[in-house]
C-alpha cells in the first residue's frame, strides 16, 4: 500500500511551481522542530506511566498518541554535540566538536563552514525562526544563529542560565598562569541585541510567549520553520510553585521540582499547539518533538529501564524520546510507534529534502539520512550503522590509532559496541529507577578496567547481557570499523578558555568576543 502520501504531495506543489511560481512557497509545511532539554527517555508519559514514574504530560502524550512515535530513535549523550547535529547533519567526528560541551568562554563554535538547516530552509523559501537555547558557540557575531540561517533569534546563547534572571556564572580556566577566574553574565539576546526585561519571567513561559507571537506575527505567503529549544527541563531546577502541586506524592525534592518543570514545559507545548491551530497554520504543519540527551539522574531526570545517564553512551543518555506529530501524516502511521533505526543527524535531510522536497546541495558530506519515508511510510531506515561519538579526549599525535581506551560506540544493525571509560565523574552506569517508584538501583557487575562491551540492543535494549566474550570475532570487526571512523575524523577542537569572554568586559552580557 502506497502510504507516502506526503512524498506525493511535494511532487504535486512542486508541479505546481513550475507551472505557477509562488504558489509552491505558500503549500510547503510548515515545521515546528521542539528541543526538550536534558529530558529523560523515563519523562514523558506514554514512557513512564508503566515505569514507575508519577510525571504527567497530557499534550506530549496526545501529541506523539496521534503521531508517529520514534522509538528506536538517538541522540548524543550532552548538549553541544546533540545541537551540532541537528544543525549541521554531521558527526561531531566531522566538525571537531567530539569532546564535551562547548564552554562559555572556549573561541569555538559550529564551524562557520558548515551549512545548515535554518541556511537550507531559507534556500525553499521558509521564514526562520529561533526561540530558546543555541549553545553551540557565540565567540565570533559569525557564530551566532542570526548568521546561521535564522531570520529571527530569541534566547540564551549558552545554556543553564538561572530561569528567572537569565544570570550565568562558570569558572574559567587561564591556560597561561593556571588560575581560575569566575566569570558571571546576563544570556538572553533578541537578534544580536542582549535585552535585560523579561526579569523574574519564568524561561518556559517566556520561551512559549516569544514562539506564540512567532506565529501570530507570520506571512503567511510563506512556508513557517519554528526552532523551539527550551531550557526545560535543564537545571537550575526552578518552576513556579502552581506547576508543582500535582506533585505531592513525590517525596525527593529535586524530583518534584524536575516533575513540575516537566507539566510546565508540557504546557507551553500545548499552547503552541493552540497557537498554530488559531492562526490556521495547524493543519498544514509538522511538529517534531526531540529531547537532547538522556536525563540527568542528580538533577531529577530519569531514564528507567534503560542503563545510565546523560553524558554517558549507555542507551540512558542517547536512546532518546522523540514523535512526529501533524494532520499531513497518512492515516496509515498516525498513532503508530516506529522502531525505524533514526539519529538526530538525520533531520536536516529528512526536513530539507523530505519534508520541504528540497535540494541538499551545498552541504558537506551528511552523516544524516532522509528517513522521511519512514517516517511516513513503511520503508525501511535508509540507516543501518550509527556512530555514537568517538571522543579521543585530549588532542593526540596525528597518525595514532583508535584504540579501545578511547570513549567511543557504534552501533551496527542489532550490535552495539562501547568502549573506554565514562570521562565525567557525574554520569551513571547503574540501572536508576524514578525516586518515587520505590523500585531499587540495579548496580552492574563490570570486570575491573572493562574497556569493551558489545550488546544486541534488539533483543537486549536494556544493555543487560554484554556478550563481548561470546562473540570476540564482532568485537574484532566493530573495532576495525572504529579504526576506520577514527582515520576519517577530524582534529578536535577544544581551546584553552579565553578570559577576554569576562561578561564584564562587554556591558554584563555573554556574547561575541572576537
Ligand atoms: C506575551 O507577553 C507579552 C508581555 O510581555 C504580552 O503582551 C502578550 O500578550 C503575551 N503573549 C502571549 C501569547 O501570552
Ligand atoms: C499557556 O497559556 C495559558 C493561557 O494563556 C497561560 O496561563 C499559561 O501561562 C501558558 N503556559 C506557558 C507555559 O506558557
Ligand atoms: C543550492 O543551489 C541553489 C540553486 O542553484 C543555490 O541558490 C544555493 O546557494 C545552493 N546552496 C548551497 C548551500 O550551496
Ligand atoms: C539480536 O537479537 C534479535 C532478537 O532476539 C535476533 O533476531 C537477532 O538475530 C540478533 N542479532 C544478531 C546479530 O545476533
Amino acid at each position: 500500500m502506497a502510504v507516502r502520501h506526503l512524498g506525493e504531495f511535494v511532487v504535486i506543489v512542486y508541479l505546481t511551481l513550475v507551472t505557477s511560481g509562488s504558489s509552491y512557497a505558500e503549500q510547503l509545511p510548515n515545521v515546528v522542530f521542539i528541543l526538550a532539554d536534558d529530558y529523560g527517555f523515563n519523562d514523558v508519559g506514554y514512557h513512564g506511566r508503566s515505569q514507575g514514574s508519577a510525571i504527567l504530560t497530557p499534550n506530549l502524550d496526545r501529541l506523539a498518541g496521534e503521531g508517529v512515535k520514534l522509538e528506536n530513535y538517538y541522540v548524543q549523550p550532552i548538549c553541544s554535540p546533540t545541537r551540532s547535529q541537528l544543525m549541521s547533519g554531521r558527526y561531531q567526528i566531522h566538525t571537531g566538536l567530539q569532546h564535551g560541551v562547548i564552554r562559555h568562554a572556549q573561541p569555538n563554535c559550529l564551524p562557520v563552514d558548515e551549512v545548515t538547516l535554518p541556511q537550507k530552509l531559507k534556500e525553499n523559501g521558509y521564514t526562520t525562526n529561533m526561540v530558546g537555547k543555541w549553545h553551540i558557540g557565540f565567540y565570533l557575531d559569525a557564530c551566532t544563529p542570526t548568521e546561521r540561517g535564522f531570520d529571527s533569534f530569541f534566547g540564551f546563547l549558552i545554556g543553564a542560565e538561572d530561569h528567572y534572571t537569565r544570570m550565568l556564572s562558570c569558572e574559567a580556566y587561564n591556560a597561561n598562569d593556571g588560575s581560575t577566574k569566575t566569570l558571571s553574565g546576563h544570556d538572553l539576546h533578541a537578534n544580536k541585541t542582549p535585552v535585560f526585561d523579561y526579569e523574574g519571567q519564568y524561561s518556559t513561559h517566556l520561551f512559549t510567549n516569544k514562539t506564540v507571537d512567532v506565529i501570530e506575527r507570520h506571512d503567511k505567503t510563506k512556508p513557517l520553520f519554528i526552532y523551539l529549544a527550551y531550557q526545560a527541563v535543564h537545571a537550575p531546577l526552578q518552576v513556579p510553585d502552581s506547576y508543582m502541586d500535582p506533585y505531592k506524592n513525590i517525596a525527593d525534592k529535586t524530583r518534584r521540582t524536575y516533575a513540575g518543570m516537566v507539566s510546565c514545559m508540557d504546557e507551553g507545548i500545548g499552547n503552541v499547539t493552540q497557537a498554530l491551530k488559531d492562526a490556521g497554520l495547524y493543519d498544514n504543519t509538522i511538529i517534531i518533538f526531540s529531547t537532547d540527551n538522556g536525563g540527568h539522574i542528580d538533577r531529577g531526570g530519569n531514564n528507567w529501564p534503560l542503563r545510565g545517564s546523560k553524558g554517558s553512551m549507555w542507551e540512558g543518555g542517547i536512546h532518546g524520546v522523540g514523535f512526529v506529530h501533524s494532520p499531513l501524516l497518512p492515516d496509515a502511521v498516525k498513532g503508530t510507534v516506529n522502531h525505524e533505526l533514526m539519529h538526530v543527524s538525520d533531520w536536516l535531510p529528512t526536513i530539507v529534502a523530505g519534508i520541504a522536497g528540497g535540494a541538499l546541495n551545498g552541504t558537506k558530506p551528511l552523516d544524516g539520512y532522509n528517513v522521511w519515508s519512514s517516517i511516513s511510510g513503511t520503508a525501511s531506515s535508509p540507516r543501518t550503522e550509527l556512530l555514537h561519538n568517538i571522543d579521543p579526549k585530549k588532542k593526540r599525535p596525528e597518525n595514532e590509532k583508535f584504540d579501545t581506551s578511547m570513549r567511543a560506540a557504534l552501533r551496527v544493525g542489532d550490535w552495539k559496541i562501547k568502549t573506554g571509560a565514562d570521562y565525567d565523574v557525574t554520569v551513571f552506569n547503574e540501572w536508576m529507577p524514578p525516586p518515587e517508584s520505590g523500585l531499587d538501583t540495579i548496580y552492574p557487575t563490570e570486570k575491573p578496567n572493562q574497556k569493551v562491551w558489545l550488546f544486541n540492543i534488539t533483543a537486549d535494549p536494556l544493555e543487560q547481557t554484554d556478550l563481548a566474550e561470546k562473540y570476540p570475532g564482532v568485537v574484532d570487526e566493530l573495532v576495525h570499523k572504529l579504526e576506520e571512523y577514527y582515520k576519517g575524523s577530524v582534529p578536535m577542537r577544544y581551546p584553552d578558555e579565553d578570559l577576554e569572554a569576562d561578561p564584564a568586559l562587554h556591558g554584563g552580557s555573554w556574547g561575541p568576543w572576537k
